[in-house]
This record gives C-alpha cells, sequence and structure tokens, in this order.
C-alpha cells in the first residue's frame, strides 16, 4: 500500500526554494511513498467566529490531512520565525477545539533560506507549535540548508554535493512515518 504524506509548503512564492526542496525529497523517497502538496494560498485568514461554519478551503484541508499518514512541512524563514501563510494553515486545521485535523500524523520539518542559519529559528517555532498539537515530529536528523546558485535544477533535483546529506534525512523521516503511522 502507498504511504500518502501531505507536503505543507511554507511559501507561496513561484520559484520558491522550498517547494524545490519538497520536489527534491520526493525524488529521493522510495516508491511507495507518494507525496501531495496541499493548497493553503486560498484559506481564509483564521477567525474563531466560522468554527462551527468553516470555508470549503478549510475543510478540504482537513480532509488532505486526514487522508495521509504523515506530514512533511518544508518552510522559509521570514523574520526569525515561521511564515504567517503557515501558522495560518495550521491554526485553521487545528479547530475547532477537539477536531484538530493535526493531532498523532508522524511530521518532518526541513526548510531552506538563504541566511546562514537556513531556518533554524523557523523550524524551532513551528516544532514548538506542533508539540501542542500532539504531532510526533522527528528530531533528528536535523536540516538547516543555505540555498546556493544551482543547489536544485528546474525539477527540484537537488545538486551532487548535497544529495547524500539529503538522502540521509529522507532515508531516516521515511522510516519515522512506518514507525509513527503503523
Ligand atoms: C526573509 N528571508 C529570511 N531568511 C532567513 O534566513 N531568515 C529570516 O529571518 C528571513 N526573513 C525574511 C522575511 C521576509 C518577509 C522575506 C520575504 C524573506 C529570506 C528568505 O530566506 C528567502 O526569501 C527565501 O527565498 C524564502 O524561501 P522561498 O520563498 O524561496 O521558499
Amino acid at each position: 500500500a502507498q504511504t500518502r504524506i501531505a507536503v505543507i509548503v511554507g511559501s507561496l512564492r513561484k520559484d520558491s526554494f522550498n517547494r524545490k526542496l519538497a520536489l527534491a525529497i520526493a525524488h529521493l523517497a522510495p516508491s511507495d511513498f507518494s507525496f501531495e502538496h496541499l493548497r493553503i494560498d486560498d484559506l481564509p485568514l483564521y477567525n474563531q467566529d466560522e468554527d462551527g461554519n468553516q470555508a470549503p478551503a478549510v475543510k478540504r484541508l482537513k480532509s488532505e490531512i486526514a487522508a495521509a499518514q504523515g506530514l512533511l512541512f518544508v518552510t522559509p524563514e521570514y523574520n526569525r520565525s515561521m511564515p504567517g501563510v503557515l501558522k495560518n494553515a495550521i491554526d485553521n486545521a487545528s479547530r475547532p477545539y477537539g477536531q484538530s485535523a493535526w493531532a498523532g500524523k508522524p511530521a518532518g520539518v526541513i526548510g531552506v533560506s538563504v541566511g546562514a542559519i537556513g531556518t533554524a529559528l523557523a523550524q524551532q517555532h513551528l516544532r514548538n507549535v506542533l508539540a501542542y498539537l500532539d504531532v510526533p515530529t522527528m528530531g533528528q536528523p536535523e536540516a538547516f540548508i543555505q540555498n546556493k546558485e544551482g543547489l536544485f535544477d528546474d525539477k527540484g533535483h537537488i545538486a551532487e554535493g548535497s544529495r547524500q546529506f539529503l538522502q540521509n534525512w529522507v532515508d531516516s523521516y521515511v522510516a519515522w512515518v512506518k514507525r509513527h503511522s503503523a
């Protein structure tokens, strides 16, 4: 059976490096893992007044998460934290209270930025949120990637010199999802 991974990319930018990183991870995963990128750009800004009447886009997001065996968060760092669009998606799918879509889904957190710390602070903030949401998140290995010219090609393959590093992360992630989704 296929193991379905819901991919949440924290950038809406067309040429996002993080989207390319998500593609590179999918290329390195075994063939029984399938990766579906979840749409988050059409979600409403979270408003608690709507908890009893969630927008179709929110219901869609929640059902896509429910159908997945694992989560993959690939996020840039904005102002030393996660982007608002990502937090908005997390908040929307966490409600109404007691009906969070996230709980129990094994997750990996990774990211690439142009800055030297390679999304380290964004990832740490995200881990804090995921811990509260009862998402078992892989602790090691960590990967803080600084983008360099030519790191990804057009199809999202990672450059030769970084491939083994990312392969090691993917292998651990795959094992993490298998262990926690059994
Ligand atoms: C950034 N960037 C950035 N980089 C970083 O390493 N630490 C940071 O705190 C920030 N802050 C930040 C804020 C805002 C509003 C923007 C637009 C950008 C730069 C960021 O790493 C760069 O734009 C990446 O290319 C974003 O990822 P995507 O869109 O390529 O996936």
